[in-house]
């Protein structure tokens, strides 16, 4: 299957009477799901609504035979070895406080972030840092998408504990250098931690090969189901973590007065979990595979310079992170001279059936520092085709014509005129 030509497999995408066609342009928020991850969930709950590990009877055999199953292909899909790796759970944001809470960060310690990180990879250290006294690094990033290998190897001098930082940043799209900053890292006895929310929906995440400690993903970004995520870790390291919550599931045994944890991944699954949400991200993955991620990241590129040279030379256009739409493939971030973010988005969408994100993106600090309101975000996954850029395209244009500089827009366009 080509990437950009699944529109028909995502039946939110369908024509709606009386609608224009929508361009889903949103899906570094949250990915559509085809009609494949939509069976699987509902196969889940019509043929075998068991709960797994628990009871003995065939549903339950058989949802945790697929739940086990899932875990090996999500094993196989981030390239770890060892099916053990895969912890289920809730999304990124619940991965890395998993990490944070439970890697025995204590006073002193520090953890190194870069001044870019989504509010995920950024507060959960705030509160370590007020709680614990913890220390907070904050490695600033070029804006032209460069990384700043000189700075980095400062930082990791003045004793870093873990390192934790975007793959892929949901603001600007620009890829960090994982297997270099793992290997200084780890020269200098740090861990490593990856938020890939924005890079494992686009590229093979090898996580054996690129040796991270931990890499943490969400599979609503990635065709599955809202609410669904992963953390991948070395076997040897999820062994030191201390599970955020524990119950029901992740035990050996207790008896009144002490129990014995059970061996990762399911000391960190406490409670009954979402299995119809698991079982859809196994077809997600699946849907991913047939298409091939080299695919859809190579579809990307083309949409991507597309709005790229058709926006660039527009005075009021800025785009945000490297000029080269090949090093930032899956996000078009921009602001808009004299245009509010939120108008920005409400004008294409009422106007053209362009649906982007506008605002600061859950990285309100990188905002705050340069004193923005905010900016545009048009982000590109496998259903999007060039008629989507197009319409993209025609709306921002059509917005700087209608809008001047300096006038305070309504939330809306403005009405039809001169
Ligand atoms: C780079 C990045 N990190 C973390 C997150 C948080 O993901 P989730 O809300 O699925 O936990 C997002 C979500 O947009 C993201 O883009």
């Amino acid at each position: 299957m080509t990437a950009g030509a699944a529109r028909r497999d995502f039946p939110a995408l369908r024509r709606r009477p009386g609608e224009p066609p929508i361009a889903y342009l949103d899906s570094a928020c949250m990915s559509l799901v085809p009609r494949s991850v939509l069976a699987a969930m509902r196969a889940y709950y019509t043929e075998t609504p068991g709960c797994a590990g628990r009871s003995l009877h065939r549903w339950a055999e058989a949802v945790g035979r697929h739940v086990e199953e899932t875990r090996e292909e999500f094993a196989r899909f981030l390239g770890a070895r060892e099916p053990a790796s895969v912890v289920f759970l809730r999304n990124t944001t619940e991965a890395i406080n998993l990490v944070g809470q439970g890697i025995g960060l204590a006073r002193g310690d520090a953890v190194l972030i870069s001044d870019q990180e989504h509010n995920s990879n950024l507060v959960p250290w705030q509160r370590l840092a007020r709680e614990r006294g913890i220390r907070v690094d904050i490695l600033p990033l070029p804006e032209d998408g460069s990384f700043p290998s000189d700075a980095f190897e400062a930082a990791l001098g003045r004793g870093v504990k873990l390192v934790s930082l975007f793959h892929t940043s949901n603001l600007d799209g620009r890829t960090l250098p994982l297997r270099e900053i793992v290997e200084r890292a780890h020269d200098r006895g740090a861990r490593t931690l990856f938020d890939g929310a924005q890079s494992a929906p686009h590229r093979r995440v090898e996580f054996d090969r690129n040796g991270s400690d931990f890499y943490a993903i969400s599979a609503h970004k990635m065709l599955g189901p809202t609410g669904t995520g992963v953390l991948v870790g070395r076997p040897d390291r999820l062994r030191e973590l201390r599970p955020l919550l524990i119950g029901g599931e992740t035990v050996e045994w207790s008896t009144l007065e002490d129990h014995e944890l059970r061996a990762p991944p399911h000391r960190f699954e406490a409670g009954l979990q979402n299995y119809g949400g698991i079982l859809g991200a196994r077809a997600a993955l699946a849907y991913l595979e047939r298409t091939g991620l080299e695919e859809i990241e190579a579809a990307q590129r083309d949409l991507n310079a597309i709005a790229t040279r058709e926006l660039a030379e527009e005075p009021r256009v800025r785009i945000l992170g490297p000029p080269d739409p090949a090093a930032r493939p899956s996000i078009f971030g921009f602001s808009l001279a004299g245009i509010d973010p939120h108008d920005a988005a409400l004008f294409l969408d009422a106007g053209h059936g362009v649906l982007v994100r506008s605002g600061r993106h859950c990285v309100h600090s990188w905002y705050e520092r340069r004193n923005l309101a905010g900016s545009v975000r048009a982000s590109f996954y496998l259903y999007n085709h060039r008629a989507d850029v197009r319409a993209f395209v025609r709306g921002v244009r059509e917005m700087i014509e209608r809008i001047p500089v300096g006038r305070v827009t309504a939330a809306g366009p403005p009405p039809p005129g001169p």
